[in-house]
């Protein structure tokens, strides 16, 4: 593994060497590298459980033992059970941040807290805001404190009553703004009013937008669909803004979402006014948009935006459905999901590098996909990161521009095509008995 993982770094410097080009860079900011490809992480669903027991059994959450159901639970997680986190599991994986090499910023995507699935132990609203604090005091001592950015959307597990948010200003937005105080981040009015916000890097072409998905997200029945007036569209208007205004700006635009437009068998899980609102909008800024990160569906997936005669639609690539032969698809925008901390599936994260150059700043060059083999982490008592796969290597792109994506679709549509096994292998991030 180590070997492997040096060959990668050896590589990364070689590839690093070839494509430096500073020019004239018009950001100065030491921290920004400038023409050498930069890295950032996207961490997703973290669930923390402090009831988390091993030995009990899946069917009281992990909590109890039980006389007539296996008391199954396994020290590090309990892969395809709807157990969440324990505790020393999301500790290793800080852990294991922490030995990484410098990233650049953090995307986070929401979930620090556990479900809400025992009907014995319910959550309480203190224990919510005790989860959602010690998520970030963890990411402040990790990243914040060196300078690292670190922005974060909200999880429809971080809100009370989970899946439920009302429009703002509301108690939980206003605990929530306080909450994430020490990240430095540029929330304004319009957190208070619902939850979303936009992040300008200082001295940077970098900016995030992220948004609430609670007020799109199709189970939240405090809100409803995107009609005129209500603050999924209200929210929706002040993305459109914004984005004009980045455009305007020749800024490049990386987009926080918590729950995506899809779940995790391609089914859209927004409101449909909201959802034909919201892929309007990325087509049409598709052009400054680098990326659109969220996680919820615990699996590894990608959609793609397309764009044809009849305007912008939506297509996600899951496993239960082979895409069929269509080479008419023109992508435009990729969604990328990538897969949870919490052992739904094998625990992963990701890391990304992305170009610096003044003409591509912001391009999104591979990601590496991290995992936990939970099958081994217990056969040997030791939770361990590993690589699983790189885009690049696995799936033969080039970067992870649309037009490479482009061409991994026609490849899937291939009769036995490797690169859709591999796709679906990687979907339930090598998770094969589950
Ligand atoms: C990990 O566990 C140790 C020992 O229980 C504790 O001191 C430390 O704060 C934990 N770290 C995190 C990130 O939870
Ligand atoms: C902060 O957010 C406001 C409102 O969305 C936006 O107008 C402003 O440009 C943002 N500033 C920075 C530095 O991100
Ligand atoms: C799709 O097209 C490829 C050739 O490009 C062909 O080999 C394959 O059989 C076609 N599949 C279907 C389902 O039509
Ligand atoms: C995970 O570990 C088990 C036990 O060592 C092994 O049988 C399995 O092949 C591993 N899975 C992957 C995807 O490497």
């Amino acid at each position: 593994m180590r070997t492997i993982i040096m060959l990668y770094v050896a590589l990364l410097i070689i590839f690093a060497t070839l494509d430096f080009s500073v020019h004239s860079f018009p950001f100065s900011q030491t921290r920004l590298t400038t023409g050498i490809p930069a890295k950032f992480l996207h961490i997703t669903d973290i669930h923390i459980d402090p009831y988390y027991r091993p030995y009990t059994s899946p069917a009281f959450s992990c909590h109890r033992r039980s006389l007539n159901s296996p008391n199954t639970a396994l020290p590090y997680g309990t892969v395809g059970t709807p157990c969440d986190t324990p505790f020393i599991t999301a500790n290793a994986t800080f852990n294991f941040l922490h030995e990484q090499s410098l990233v650049q910023f953090v995307v986070y995507t929401g979930d620090s807290v556990r479900h809400d699935r025992d009907k014995l132990m319910e959550r309480t609203k203190a224990e919510v805001e005790e989860g959602n604090k010690m998520v970030v005091q963890w990411f402040v001592d990790e990243f914040v404190k060196n300078g690292i950015a670190v922005i974060p959307t909200i999880g429809n597990n971080d809100v009370y009553e989970h899946d439920f948010l009302p429009p703002g200003p509301t108690p939980f937005l206003n605990t929530l703004f306080h909450i994430w105080k020490p990240l430095n981040l540029n929330l304004t009015s319009s957190f208070l009013r619902g939850g979303y916000f936009r992040h300008d890097i200082p001295d940077s072409p970098l900016t995030f937008i992220s948004m609430n998905s609670m007020y799109l997200y199709n189970v939240n029945g405090l809100v409803g669909d995107c009609t005129e007036g209500t603050i999924g569209w209200e929210m929706l208007r002040w993305m459109t803004g914004e984005m004009r205004d980045l455009k305007g700006k020749e800024r490049r635009v990386a987009i926080l979402q918590h729950v995506p437009p899809f779940d995790a068998k391609g089914r859209i899980a927004y409101f449909p006014k909201c959802y034909e609102m919201y892929v309007d909008i990325l087509g049409r800024y598709s052009d400054i948009i680098i990326g659109h990160f969220a996680g919820h569906t615990n699996d590894d997936t990608i959609a793609f935006v397309t764009e044809s005669s009849e305007g912008y639609k939506m297509y996600p690539v899951v496993k239960e459905e082979k895409p069929a032969n269509n080479s008419n698809k023109n992508v435009v925008l990729v969604l990328n999901n990538a897969p949870s901390v919490i052992p739904a599936n094998n625990p992963g994260l990701r890391i990304y590098h992305y170009a610096t150059s003044p003409h591509n700043y912001g391009h999104l060059l591979d990601y590496v996909q991290y995992y936990v083999n939970m099958t081994q982490a217990h056969l040997v008592d030791s939770f361990e990161y590993e690589i699983e796969y790189t885009a690049r290597d696995a799936y033969g792109l080039e970067s992870l521009e649309p037009k490479e994506w482009m061409k991994l679709l026609r490849e899937f549509e291939q009769d036995d095509s490797e690169a859709w096994k591999k796709y679906c292998l990687y979907q339930t991030v090598s998770e094969t008995d589950g």
